[in-house]
């Protein structure tokens, strides 16, 4: 088998030789940063098939670390039937030290931010916004990359510069900016908004190009657009149902995870399903390993 290089909650690495690397996503799910124990059907293939769909769309924005999605351009030993769909073979980049988010909606972290401080990412907003408000526009709102296990940190733009220079960062911005910008307007037209997401960036052979995921529901926050409102928290469009029923439990959101009920694990399935097919217009049974 090819070197093992790291597994995170979802993706395992491999070394794949040359300068390249291939990504597996996993069916793993992981919900209040807890991986359950049960795998959710197809949702490995599903943050591929998005990935892929989203690199090409927006490839005129920023180039990508794809270099193949498909098992027949893996080396010999790593072309197993049950990766089919969930490969990713990628150009190692140099990663840049900070996460490149963009935020559409006033949500999550920047939420609890804006009502201490009345500041997101420490840049003062417009007073009397509500929870998922629309904001006045995006905003690039970049975080340290934390080490594994660690929290990532919300930093200003002025210190993502003291990280990786002026001119860096000021092109992550524009581009992540712009990738928010077609990403959101296409998920709009198909009734999804995009709240916010992380996109991470590196460079290959001295371009700064897209890594990683891409505007999938694991990198981002997915509202069913006739579901938002502002004031209210929104139903995530993928794992609504999966917290739903953990909210219900006597749980303390730590590990081990409880189990979960083939009705649950099915329905968030769908969903992960649903979601895809919705924003690309293709079927999930066209992209490999159905
Ligand atoms: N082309 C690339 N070259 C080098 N590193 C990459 C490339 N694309 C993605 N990465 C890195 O690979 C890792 C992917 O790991 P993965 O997403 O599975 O776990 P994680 O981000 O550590 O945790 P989480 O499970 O919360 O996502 C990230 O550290 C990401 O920055
Ligand atoms: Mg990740």
């Amino acid at each position: 088998m090819l070197p093992h290089v790291y597994s995170g909650k979802v993706r395992d690495i491999y070394d794949a030789g040359d300068d390249r690397l291939l990504m597996v996503t996993s069916d793993r799910m992981s919900a209040f940063d807890v991986v359950m124990n049960e795998a959710i059907p197809s949702k490995g293939r599903v943050l591929t098939a998005m990935t892929a769909f989203w690199l090409e769309h927006l490839s005129d924005v920023a180039g990508s670390h794809l270099i193949s999605t498909e098992l027949d351009d893996l080396p010999q030993e790593a072309r197993l039937p049950e990766w089919a769909g969930r490969v990713m073979l990628c150009h190692r980049a140099e990663m840049l030290l900070i996460e490149c988010i963009v935020r559409g909606y006033l949500s999550g972290s920047a939420w609890k931010e804006y009502k201490t401080s009345g500041t997101m990412h420490g840049t003062k907003l417009p007073g009397g916004l509500q929870e998922s408000d629309q904001l006045p526009e995006p905003i690039f709102t970049p975080s340290t990359k934390a080490e594994q296990g660690l929290h990532d940190e919300n930093i200003s733009f002025e210190q993502a510069v003291d990280l990786v220079g002026q001119e860096t960062a000021t092109k992550a911005r524009d581009i992540s900016l712009e990738l928010y910008r077609r990403g959101s307007e296409r998920a709009a037209e198909r009734g999804i908004i995009i709240a916010d997401t992380k996109f991470e960036l590196g460079f290959v052979g001295g371009e700064l190009v897209l890594c990683d995921e891409v505007l999938t529901p694991d990198s981002s926050r997915f509202w069913p657009a006739d579901e938002w409102k502002p004031g209210i928290t929104p139903p995530a469009f993928d794992k609504q149902p999966l917290r739903d029923y953990l909210d219900g439990l006597d749980w303390d959101k730590r590990p081990p995870p409880p189990p979960l009920s083939d009705e649950i694990v099915q329905e968030t399935s769908a969903r992960y399903r649903e979601g895809y097919e919705r924003i690309t217009g293709r079927s999930l049974n066209d992209w490999p390993g159905a």
